[in-house]
């Protein structure tokens, strides 16, 4: 019988994961879902084929200096990719996968929790009834922001921005976007696309943030921007944190430039800037985008589609 191949997995994973990653390879887990530092990965990858990571393991020039040789892929259980060096792993001749695709009605609908829980004062509300300070139905009590027939710039229209798009639909929004490059007119479901993100913000009474971060959108949502932005708008981000400039954003909610955030990222995870958590007028989630059990399921197996492809000696499925 042929030997499983050996599979380093850095993070706890769900039991469905799990139980399929137990049944088919020669696996070493992290039950105790400590985050291991570069040195211990090293240590823990000795002797392994191929390794399962998470966003919170940064493989980094150095480290992919310092793995065994032996390991020959690395399968990361994130469509975010920043975490990961390409370049060296191309270089090293560590081919890399992701999780596109499984993860986009889950995201879109915690962009949606997002924007709705912004703009309706979902933080407001609840801390009311659950703090025993709700009086009375009151006609001018925590009166939010209409999102039907509202304008919403979607920053990103790839395949979460696309199932942000066609949620906002729903509501009965109408969707703009920019992208570096426009879509063919199929994909764009009736978009209205924006050249510049400066042109975006200026029709954005919401603004939802979808895309990737990289040297060119990182600190990119900035005072300039929001300025752009009709007065009383609100941002959302399910992307990642470090795309918006917190000093930026704050002074603007603070100034009632903008009416609300709505934000399940941050930069710096877990430790955001600590003026967030005091802030009423902003949505608070931690970082759960994917986190239905059926996405982060579908994530676990895509990675094990590409892992198992890879040592079938077939092309993977989802590289990078
Ligand atoms: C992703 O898939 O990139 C999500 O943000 C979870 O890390």
């Amino acid at each position: 019988m042929q030997k499983k191949p050996r599979l380093l997995v850095t993070r706890h994973m769900p039991d469905n994961v799990t139980t399929r990653i137990r049944r088919d390879y020669d696996a070493t887990l992290n039950p105790t879902d400590r985050i291991m530092s570069p040195e211990e990965l090293v240590s823990a990858a000795e002797g392994m084929d191929a390794m399962m990571i998470c966003g919170s393991e940064k493989i980094t020039p150095a480290l992919l200096e310092a793995l065994p040789d032996s390991v020959r892929m690395i399968a990361t259980y994130s469509v975010g990719h920043e975490h990961i060096d390409l370049a060296a792993a191309r270089a090293h001749g560590v081919t890399i996968t992701n999780t596109p695709k499984v993860l986009d009605a889950a995201v879109a609908e915690v962009a949606m929790l997002c924007l709705l829980g912004a703009a309706r004062r979902g933080h407001e509300g609840q801390t009311l009834v659950r703090q025993g300070k709700w009086a009375s139905w009151n006609s001018t009590m925590l009166l939010g922001k209409q999102v039907s027939g509202a304008r919403i710039g979607i920053l990103g229209l790839g395949g979460i921005g696309q199932a942000v798009a066609a949620a906002a639909r729903g509501f009965g929004m109408q969707v703009h976007y920019h992208n570096r490059n426009r879509l063919p007119q199929e994909e764009e479901s009736g978009a209205r696309y924006h050249a510049t993100a400066a042109e975006l913000f200026a029709v954005s009474d919401f603004l939802s943030i979808s895309c990737p971060s990289t040297d060119e959108t990182r600190g990119m949502v900035n005072a300039d921007l929001i300025a752009q932005m009709p007065d009383g708008a609100v941002i959302v981000n399910t992307a990642r944190g470090d795309i918006i400039n917190d000093g930026d954003l704050i002074a603007a909610l603070e100034s009632g430039k903008l009416f609300a955030a709505g934000l399940d990222v941050f930069a710096n995870e877990p430790n955001l800037d600590p003026r967030y958590r005091t802030m009423e007028n902003v949505f608070l989630m931690p970082h759960l985008g994917s986190a239905s059990v059926e996405t982060r399921d579908a994530m676990g197996f895509c990675c094990l589609d590409n892992l198992d492809a890879f040592f079938q000696g077939k092309p993977c499925l989802t590289p990078l």
